[in-house]
């Protein structure tokens, strides 16, 4: 039996399947991961763009970059992993997308359950007050302002992107929801993450020590690869086009 069909077949004799994005899921869209040979934590120092103490010493540096990367995002288009989780989703084959991204894309594709670990690229959160607001790259929101950094229309503090930062703790509704998921599902189907960011990467491991079958989709071996039980080598938007088709052939 092949792969393919193994994961097929584990998708089909499940009660509950979860899926566990990261950016490898997007980068058939063309968005950039963060690691490998053409990761963005290759050519961008982490230290300079996506922590606190970079937003506190240039702020307006961090949001050229979060706008560099919202134009990137706007002009994508969800690819074929994402749709047929969404598709899945919709035919009661997967319970939840947990995801790391913070593009939206599984949304854009029409997943309903989506539970986003590191937030959302989209959203502005003022660092003092509650103020917060979700921008429609689709009305072309979010991806100019006036002013750089932009500020709080409430109380005039600066806003932030909606993303979770180096040395910033996980939403915690978030984590509980997605830890819950891990603990109670039979097959988790981890899809282009490289695994070597915590917490998320904990959630395989959460969920076999529960009971779980692991697939992992991603063209290169990872982190997380010997905890599986079914690796397929290939990139998320093809495999997910196979897998697919395995499942509609076995049903
Ligand atoms: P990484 O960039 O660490 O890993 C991307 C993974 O996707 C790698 O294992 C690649 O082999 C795989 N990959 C590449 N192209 C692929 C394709 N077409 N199909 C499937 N897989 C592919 O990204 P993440 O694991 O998501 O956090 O990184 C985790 C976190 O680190 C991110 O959420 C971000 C980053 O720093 C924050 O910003 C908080």
């Amino acid at each position: 039996m092949s792969e393919l069909e193994r994961a097929a077949e584990l998708i089909l004799d499940a009660e509950t399947v979860v899926a566990l994005t990261g950016a490898g899921a997007s980068a058939d869209s063309g968005i950039p991961t963060f690691r490998g040979k053409d990761g963005l934590w290759n050519r961008y120092d982490p230290r300079e763009l996506a922590t606190p103490e970079a937003f506190a010493k240039d702020p307006e540096k961090v949001w050229k970059w979060y706008l560099w990367r919202r134009k990137k995002i706007a002009e994508a288009e969800p690819n074929d992993a994402h749709r047929i989780l969404a598709r899945m989703e919709e035919e009661g084959l997967l319970e939840a997308v947990i995801t790391q991204n913070v593009d939206g894309l599984h949304q854009r594709a029409g997943s309903e359950r989506v539970i986003e670990l590191h937030g959302n690229i989209w959203r502005d959160e003022c660092i003092d007050c509650d103020y917060e607001r979700m921008n429609d790259p689709e009305r072309g929101e979010g991806l100019e302002y006036d002013e750089l950094p932009p500020r709080c229309p409430e109380c005039g503090e600066l806003l932030r992107p909606g993303v979770v930062w180096f040395g910033e703790p996980l939403p915690p509704d978030a984590l509980v929801e997605a830890e819950e998921l891990a603990r109670g599902c039979d097959v988790m189907l981890v899809i282009g993450t490289s695994g070597e960011v915590r917490p998320a990467a904990d959630l395989p491991v959460i969920a076999r020590q529960h009971g779980a079958r692991l697939i992992e989709i991603n063209p290169s071996e990872t982190q997380l690869s010997h905890h599986m039980h079914v690796c397929i080598r290939e990139r998320a938007a093809p495999a997910m086009r196979r897998l697919w088709e395995e499942i509609r052939a076995m049903r």
